[in-house]
């Protein structure tokens, strides 16, 4: 688990070009990713989701480790019209070690 979460970490390097882990910062491609845990999909502040994903939040749907893991592999998959472009992560050790790291309180 701790191995995991410093991978996870070595591997958001990725996703920093449009992701924060610092809920005050707006203005990223993509939306603040702190506070994953049980966040509703699509509910950060000031970030302007695409139809998809305010679909997805209004049901309800919250972020777990299983979720994201899921999200990673192909994110149009699971939410049809998403307007993240990044590319799914093959490995399912990669995708496990993200999740586990984008869990952590923050
Ligand atoms: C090219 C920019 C870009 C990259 C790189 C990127 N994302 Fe995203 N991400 C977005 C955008 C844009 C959205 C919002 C999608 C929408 O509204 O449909 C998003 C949404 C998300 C969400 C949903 C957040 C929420 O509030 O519901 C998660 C989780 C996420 N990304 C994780 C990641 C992870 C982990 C990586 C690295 C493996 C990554 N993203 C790489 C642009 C990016």
């Amino acid at each position: 688990m701790a191995q995991d979460v410093a991978r996870g970490e070595r591997l958001f390097e990725t996703c920093r070009s449009c992701h924060s882990l610092d809920s005050g910062k707006a203005g990223m491609a993509g939306p603040h990713l702190a506070g994953l845990n049980g966040r509703t999909v699509g509910s950060a502040a000031g970030f302007d989701y695409s139809p998809a994903l305010k679909a997805a939040g209004a049901q309800g749907v919250r972020w777990d480790a299983e979720r994201l893991a899921a999200y990673l592999a192909d994110p149009e998959a699971m939410f049809r019209g998403s307007w993240m472009s990044a590319p799914g992560l093959g490995d399912p050790a990669d995708r496990a070690a993200l999740a586990a790291f984008l869990m952590q309180p923050r």
